[in-house]
């Protein structure tokens, strides 16, 4: 597929070069400076590039939507038209000094992404693990017991592009319903920074659900 990075930070930065390494094609836009954008693609090693938010949107199976919440409206303004498009979106809905969700509750960062780009597909997914663990998880992938990735979105066929990917990163993926299944996911990801980063063991964190197949006695 062809994924266009929005936002090439931690998670952004981190995603990319693993869809480049497990085969993708990917364009890494919306950082401060295009020097970073060049040395991400070149150290993913992969088929990366640098380009603008337009330009990784353009023709973009998917985009990645992976920046502060204070900067969702710019990178959307700059990636131009997103009909049809699906948007894998990381983002949560944090304040200015990420202490606390400012959308909860009654609405999630994700809805209210889908409300500013209505013809838009997005799906609620990477969001709920630190970067730190990410690199990690990709080079465990052949493991038997892979972690947990849960996401959602109301587009089936999003959903698919989104669980290929999460699989490509190394996670198994956890389909956890419609797009307002986000109002319980977000906030999960809080108790996981508190995990990560306030805990004993560091922040190369991830999480595996297990089920237990019922048993007659
Ligand atoms: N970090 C995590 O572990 C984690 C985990 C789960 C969810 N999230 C969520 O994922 C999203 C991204 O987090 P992150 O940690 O990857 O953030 P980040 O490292 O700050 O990355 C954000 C990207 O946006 C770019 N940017 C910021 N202001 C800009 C501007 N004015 N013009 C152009 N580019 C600009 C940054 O540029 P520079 O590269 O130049 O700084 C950076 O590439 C957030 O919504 C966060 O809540 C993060």
């Amino acid at each position: 597929m062809r994924i266009g990075i929005l936002g090439s930070g931690l998670m952004g930065g981190k995603l990319g070069t693993i869809f480049a390494r497990a085969g993708h094609e990917v364009v890494f836009s919306y950082a401060r400076s295009t020097q970073k954008l060049k040395r991400l693609a070149r150290k993913a090693k992969g088929n990366a590039q640098a380009g603008t938010p337009d330009e990784a949107a353009r023709g973009a199976d998917a985009v990645l939507l992976a920046v502060h919440w204070s900067r969702v409206d710019d990178v959307l303004k700059q990636a131009g038209n997103l009909s049809g498009k699906v948007i894998v979106t990381c983002s949560l809905p944090m304040n200015a000094d990420d202490t606390g969700l400012v959308i909860a509750h009654t609405s999630s960062g994700a809805e209210e992404l889908s409300k500013k780009v209505p013809r838009a597909h997005v799906v609620s997914a990477f969001g709920t693990v630190p970067s730190e663990v990410l690199f990690h998880v990709f080079e465990a992938k052949r493991r038997a017991k892979r972690p947990s990735l849960v996401y959602c979105g109301d587009d089936e066929g999003a959903k698919e592009v989104a669980a290929e990917l999460i699989r490509d990163a190394g996670f198994e993926p956890v389909d956890a319903g419609p797009l307002r299944i986000a109002r319980y996911t977000e906030p999960f990801t809080l108790l996981i920074a508190q995990l990560a980063y306030e805990g004993a063991g560091g922040p190369e964190l991830a999480y595996r659900f297990e089920r237990f197949a019922k048993q007659v006695r």
